[in-house]
Order: structure tokens, then C-alpha cells, then sequence
């Protein structure tokens, strides 16, 4: 498979590439300051690219068979967009490319997983520390699930950078869930998972140990 990585310089988009290679995938890396991942052994291209620039984005998607975006950014008191108007860019050039497979790493607290952090995140930390971007999140997601694209929302627990272990909960319903860690091996080990027989298309799960 051709694999686009949005955000693949670091974090869960990293992982994504060094699991893809490691499964023979074809994969397109990229990132605003990318080097040239000489650790990462097999079939890898890495570009540059800002997923608010769409001809940066556009240029990379002919031919590819799915993307995947894993973008973040820092807590912020002003407007953020990048995640809603980057999303927007990716999914139009999908659309041009006839690209129809997109996974999207949100987190938890976006859309209808809000409330299920636990005391701290959900009263303090969600709301005043991570308000602006998950309200962008929000955004994002939105626009993911109007797309007319085959895709999957993945929203992980709080992030740690332990082992794969391939053993977590992927819950899409959230009664009565109070969300715990999710190494961002085990979220690739996901995602791979995902598009190799996808079993969560349109759907938005949550993901933790
Ligand atoms: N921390 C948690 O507990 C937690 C929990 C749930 C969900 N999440 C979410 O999980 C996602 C991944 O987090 P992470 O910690 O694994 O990764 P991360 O350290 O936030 O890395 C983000 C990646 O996105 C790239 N990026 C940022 N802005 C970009 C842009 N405009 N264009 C292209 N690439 C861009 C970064 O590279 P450049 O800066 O070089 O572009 C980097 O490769 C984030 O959305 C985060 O909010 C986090």
C-alpha cells in the first residue's frame, strides 16, 4: 500500500512510519521540519510539507492508497485552525487525487468523547489548558465525517511513549468510561491495523489499555 504520513516526523506519526516500512508499505513521510529519518530502513520518501499549504499537500497525494493525519500542536489561548483548515486541505486534494481512504488521529475529549478523562483532564486541563485546540479538533472531526471519503477517527487516551503491545481497548461506545494511557506504538499499531482490513470505517473509537 502507498501511505501518505501528515505529522510523521515525531509522535504517533513516526511510529506509523517505522511500522508501515516494517510491514513493506509504501510510505511518503512529512512534516514542516522533517530530516531525512535515516533510521527508518525501507521504502520511504520524505518531503516537507505544511498541511496548511495545499500545494505543499497536492503535490504529495497522486497515487496514494490512504493517509494519514497525525498532527499536533501546542496549547495556545489564541484561535487555533490548523487542525480543521489543514484537514480541509488534505481532504480537497483527496478528492482531486481520488484518494479515498483517511485515518485522522484526534484525542480524547473531541466530539462525543468529552466528559470521559476522568475529573482533572475533563473540569481543568481539557477545558483551560487544551480548549482552543480541541475546539479546533472538534472542527476537524466535523469536517472527516462530511468528507464522502472511507475514513476513521482515532481518538487516543493520553499518550506515553511506552512499547507496542498490541493488546488495548478500542471502545466506540462510552458508557461509563473513564479513559486511561495509550503508548503511540500501540495508536500505530492501530492505525496499520486499520488500514489493513479496515474494521472501523465511519466510526470514531477511543483508544486505551
Ligand atoms: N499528549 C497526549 O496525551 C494526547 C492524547 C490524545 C491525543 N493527542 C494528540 O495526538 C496527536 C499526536 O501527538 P504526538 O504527541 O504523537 O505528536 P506531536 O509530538 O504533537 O507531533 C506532531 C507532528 O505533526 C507535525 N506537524 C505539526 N504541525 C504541522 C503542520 N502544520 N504541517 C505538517 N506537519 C505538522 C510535527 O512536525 P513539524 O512541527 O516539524 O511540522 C510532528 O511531526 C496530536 O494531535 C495530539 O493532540 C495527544
Amino acid at each position: 500500500m502507498r501511505l501518505l504520513v501528515i505529522g510523521a516526523s515525531r509522535g504517533i506519526g513516526l511510529e506509523v512510519v517505522r511500522q508501515a516500512l516494517q510491514q513493506q508499505h509504501q510510505v511518503t513521510a512529512c512534516a514542516r521540519r522533517i530530516g531525512r529519518m535515516e533510521d527508518c530502513q525501507g521504502a520511504l520518501t520524505v518531503n516537507r510539507a505544511d498541511i496548511l499549504d495545499f500545494f505543499s499537500v497536492q503535490r504529495l497525494m497522486p497515487g496514494q492508497d490512504a493517509v494519514v493525519i497525525c498532527i499536533g500542536a501546542l496549547p495556545s489561548f489564541d484561535k487555533v485552525r490548523c487542525f480543521s483548515e489543514g484537514t480541509r486541505n488534505v481532504i480537497d486534494a483527496m478528492h482531486a487525487a481520488h484518494v479515498k481512504r483517511l485515518l485522522v488521529v484526534t484525542g480524547i475529549g473531541a466530539g462525543d468523547s468529552r466528559g470521559h478523562g476522568g475529573w482533572l483532564y475533563d473540569r481543568l486541563f481539557h477545558p483551560f489548558v487544551l480548549g482552543t485546540i480541541y475546539k479546533d479538533k472538534d472542527r476537524q472531526e466535523y469536517l472527516v465525517r462530511r468528507s464522502n471519503l472511507d475514513w476513521t477517527i482515532i481518538r487516543p487516551g493520553f499518550l506515553t511513549h511506552g512499547p507496542r503491545t498490541g493488546q488495548y481497548r478500542v471502545l466506540t461506545d462510552l458508557d461509563g468510561i473513564r479513559c486511561g494511557k495509550i503508548a503511540r506504538a500501540d495508536v500505530a499499531h492501530f492505525i496499520l491495523q486499520e488500514l489493513n482490513g479496515p474494521g472501523y470505517r465511519h466510526q470514531a473509537p477511543l483508544i486505551c489499555y
